[in-house]
């Protein structure tokens, strides 16, 4: 009996997959088809694909011409699937040709011709309504926010809008993107979705004119810097129906998540205890990050990032936080924060102007949560026990500047009518603006 193999993502399953599948079944006697699960086409940057894999299983069986279908879950899986099911032929449409050579050391290969006219890519694109994204600031990282934008379907960028002119256009020139709008309200009528990434202080006050316009928002960290105001954008955004989202890199972060869950539940027993640390030592002081009228400082800039892992583990019912700063020019170049709960005390370190090592530990009675610098675009980390043995590394990949995924997750729920996002909570996004605020009231802080 001659066995055929080949794989693919089978998404929206159209005529050029059910003709590849034929020829390939017409190679042989048995074909058994490979269908990449929806984590490993996540992990290969695949982001916008629409069937889950059941539903793509289903459609590859409904053609009739798949005798076995197996799940492709990691790289290197194809050598192991032609030993494992002794393959006689691998067969792919030719769009691959080439790139399947390596494989020739197990079995042959073989080419088929691609059915022109017609890809899951163009029909995602057919079906899916394009969300008009305006940019509200030409920074750094909205430059980011461009490209990154371009691995996500659903998105186009229309819109750019910046108080100083120049910003915009050299922003359109460089980036070959968008038009440039004379003003914030005019912006926000051309678009149905705004990307705030202005400095801090004007986060309130252009997310709420976003808002009360009915557009969806993703707000640059931190969203404000009073708990009151976070707590009213979030109500304003269910009245008016409208996604708000707070752009944390990390909360959309796929390893920071798979993380979490494990430890939600159990790996590590009981949590007693998170250490987050950040720091990025910056020598040109005359930088917004260093200017208090401009809410610079080390805990408005990059707190949000250890706040995350505490509140989702531990939640964001602290009894008491007490804030320990370094301050130079009126802001904090350094921060430490402790926050006890009835069972458990966390800190984290934060500094501008400060060294330290950036890594998050969790710590639990059955074990402990390693994650080294920089933790918050997590790739990597590690459960470690008493027993040595035990210990588990996990390694996952983290895409380019990572912001596609906080995109791609804004998109979906702008697309599907969600409202709030499980990977940030309204509540955890308002508690770390009342860590903010407690900060600004200088309450439970002593300067060092
Ligand atoms: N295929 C084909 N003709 C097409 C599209 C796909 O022969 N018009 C083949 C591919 O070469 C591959 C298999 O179908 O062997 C599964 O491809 P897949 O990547 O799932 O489909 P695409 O439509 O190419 O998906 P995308 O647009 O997401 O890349």
């Amino acid at each position: 009996m001659k066995k055929v193999i080949t794989y693919g993502t089978y998404d929206l399953l159209h005529e050029g997959h059910i003709n590849l599948l034929r020829r390939a079944k017409e190679l042989g006697d048995y074909l058994i088809v490979g269908v990449t699960s929806d984590s490993f086409d996540r992990g290969r940057g695949k982001l916008n694909v629409c069937n889950n894999v059941l539903e793509r299983i289903e459609a590859v069986r409904r053609t009739g011409y798949a005798d076995e279908i197996v799940i492709e879950d990691y790289v290197g899986q194809k050598i192991d699937d032609i030993q494992r099911y002794d393959v006689d032929t691998f067969a792919i449409g030719s769009d691959w040709e080439g790139k399947f050579d390596y494989l020739k050391e197990y079995c042959e290969v073989v080419y088929l011709p691609r059915t022109e006219g017609i890809s899951s890519t163009m029909l995602r694109d057919e079906k899916q309504r394009i969300i008009r994204v305006g940019i509200a600031g030409c920074g750094s990282i909205a430059r980011r926010f461009v490209p990154e934008s371009s691995f996500v379907s659903g998105v186009t960028i229309t819109g750019i809008y910046d108080t100083e002119p120049s910003a915009a256009e050299s922003f359109v020139q460089n980036l070959n993107t968008g038009h440039i709008f004379d003003s914030y309200e005019a912006l926000l009528e051309g678009v149905d979705a705004v990307y705030i990434a202005t400095p801090h202080l004007s986060h309130y006050r252009l997310a709420k004119q976003a808002i009360v316009a009915r557009k969806h928002v993703l707000c640059e960290i931190p969203l404000t810097l009073n708990r009151e105001e976070a707590a009213e954008l979030y109500a304003l955004a269910e009245q008016n129906g409208v996604v708000l989202m707070e752009a944390h890199k990390t909360a959309h972060c796929p390893a920071f998540n798979h993380l979490m869950v494990m430890i939600k539940s159990g790996v590590i027993g009981e949590v007693v205890d998170v250490e987050a640390s950040l720091s990025r030592l910056l020598p040109d002081k005359t930088r917004r990050e260093f200017d208090a009228t401009q809410a610079g400082g080390s805990l408005y800039e990059s707190g949000s990032y250890p706040l995350l892992p505490i509140f989702r583990l531990l939640g964001t019912k602290y009894e008491n936080l007490n804030l320990y700063s370094r301050m130079e020019n009126g802001v904090d170049i350094f921060t430490k924060g402790v926050i006890r709960y009835p069972r458990a005390v966390c800190s984290f370190k934060l500094g501008l102007g400060v060294k330290t090592e950036g890594n998050l530990i969790i710590s639990g009675t059955k074990g402990y949560a390693y994650v080294e610098a920089p933790w918050w675009k997590t790739d990597y980390f590690e459960l470690r026990y008493e027993d040595q043995n035990q210990n588990k590394k996990f390694f996952y990949k983290w895409d380019g500047d990572g912001l596609r995924y906080e995109i791609q997750e804004w998109i979906s729920c702008i697309l599907n009518s969600r409202l709030t996002s499980s990977r940030l909570r309204r509540q955890e996004s308002i508690a770390m603006a009342g860590v903010m605020q407690q900060f600004t009231e200088r309450k439970n802080f002593i300067e060092i």
